[in-house]
């Protein structure tokens, strides 16, 4: 149960029904999202199959606790302040941009998304994608559809006994590594971070990983080291008849050092999945100087699209919902402190959202103090301008000491759980 009080607030806090509480879920999240939340008591749960925008988006996030969107829904400034009742929003993707993450901090809104619940779907392309390119399947399927016959072994291998290179080993790194193994390959793999390697990897130096693999696969994020972290000098250190493959994220590579590359003819060929510039819809045009070579896989930033995923994401996400309303707990969220909180059974759970600075964890146990409250649970965590503290106290005092901490200078919001 829950109750949500902005500091503002006059009413007083009262035992909310479950069932009442609004999920709005836009955009045709997967039903296993839908199973989740009913699985767990939340029976108020509006559809929508599409993503929703100007005042249909406004009327239906009115009075909604939760919001679930995708890629397509804008929850701008304007849209949250609408939603006076908004406790959490939940991405059921992985990028988080369509949501103004600064104005939710501000409303004492956590973001959550589902950041590794494709990472399976994207290992599993790279395996497919390696040994097509070594079979140069790419380039005689294409002759096949312009009817032509090339029927030779040359420069086709198999994938067992070759030697797999991962550029960040990571969710995906590391899970490629292990399918890799299993398939009869050597792996390399280079990290920022030292790493405890899966099964028989080896970490290396990144020059080690591009001179002696035969598959080059990225993994890394796009950070200021990584973009165009595969220039020409990278790409000219790889072995003759070795693969590029890159679904980590377009800026990663630099597009014309490849084609420089793939134009000479050492490489086999390379898989591409992320560009610099990509389409904004399937209405736009892909544009991109690699479309002229048979031996690249082009495909468009679909490493992890699959069902499979989806449905991951949907567990995920309403998950992560769910333990932040019975519980309060904040987990992986994008733009709140994270705090991971046990059970309070037979307490009530006070949750107070505050500007970090000093002294406000000192003027919560001074009022609770003055008011003779027992504090029998305490946490805090602070992010950036955040301070996220949590106090479980006796039952009998949770409307007392909501009504006098919502008053601390500072406050942004506060909220009773039981
Ligand atoms: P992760 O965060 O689990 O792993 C990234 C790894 O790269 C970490 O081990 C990190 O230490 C390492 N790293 C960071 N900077 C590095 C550098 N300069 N050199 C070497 N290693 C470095 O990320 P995850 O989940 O494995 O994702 C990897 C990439 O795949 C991300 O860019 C992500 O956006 C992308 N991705 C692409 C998808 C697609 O549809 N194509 C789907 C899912 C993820």
């Amino acid at each position: 149960m829950s109750s949500t009080l902005a500091p503002s607030a006059a009413e007083k806090p009262t035992s909310v029904d479950r069932s009442k509480i609004k999920f709005l879920l836009l955009e045709g999240i997967h039903e296993s999202a839908v199973k989740t939340l009913r699985a767990a008591g939340y029976q108020n749960l509006q559809l929508h199959a599409t993503a929703l925008e100007g005042q249909p988006l406004l009327e239906a996030i009115q009075d909604a606790s939760f919001v679930g969107i995708r890629s397509r829904t804008q929850l701008t400034a304007d849209v949250l302040a609408a939603a006076d009742r908004l406790l959490a929003v939940g991405c059921f993707c992985i990028g988080t941009n369509q949501v103004d993450l600064d104005a939710a901090k501000w409303r004492g809104v956590p973001v959550f998304n589902a950041p590794y619940s494709n990472t399976r779907s994207v290992a599993e392309l790279v395996i497919a994608q390696s040994i097509l390119l070594l079979r140069r399947v790419p380039e005689r399927n294409a002759l096949c559809h312009l009817g032509q016959w090339d029927k030779t072994a040359e420069r086709s291998y198999e994938l067992r006994g070759k030697t797999l290179g991962i550029v960040g080993y990571g969710n995906i790194g590391t899970q490629l590594s292990v399918m890799a193994e299993a398939m009869g390959m050597r792996v390399l793999f280079c990290d920022v971070v030292t790493k405890l390697p899966l099964g028989n990897a080896q970490q290396v130096d990144m020059d080690q990983v591009l001179s002696q693999a035969d598959v080059v696969s990225l993994h890394v994020p796009e950070t200021a080291e990584t973009i165009d972290m595969i220039g020409q000098r990278e790409l000219q250190m790889m072995k003759n008849d070795a693969v590029l493959i890159n679904a980590s994220r377009g800026q990663v590579v630099d597009i014309d050092a490849l084609v420089a590359v793939l134009d000479s003819g050492s490489l086999l060929g390379a898989a591409i999945d992320v560009f610099p510039l990509e389409p904004k819809s399937g209405r736009e045009e892909f544009v991109s100087p690699l479309r002229r070579f048979h031996n690249v896989i082009l495909t468009p930033h679909i490493g992890g699209s699959t069902v499979e995923a989806q449905a991951n994401i949907g567990v995920e996400v309403a998950e992560k919902l769910i333990r932040y309303c019975d519980n309060g707990t904040t987990v992986s969220s994008v733009n709140f402190p994270e705090v991971s909180l046990p059970a309070y059974p037979s307490k009530h759970r006070l949750l107070h959202l505050h500007e970090n600075r000093p002294g406000i964890l000192s003027a919560i146990n001074q009022t609770l103090s003055e008011l003779k409250i027992n504090i029998s649970g305490q946490y805090l965590q602070t992010f950036g301008e955040l301070g996220y503290v949590v106090v479980d106290i006796d039952a009998q005092y949770s409307e007392r000491a909501l009504m006098k901490i919502r008053e601390i200078p500072g406050t942004i919001r506060c909220r009773v759980l039981w």
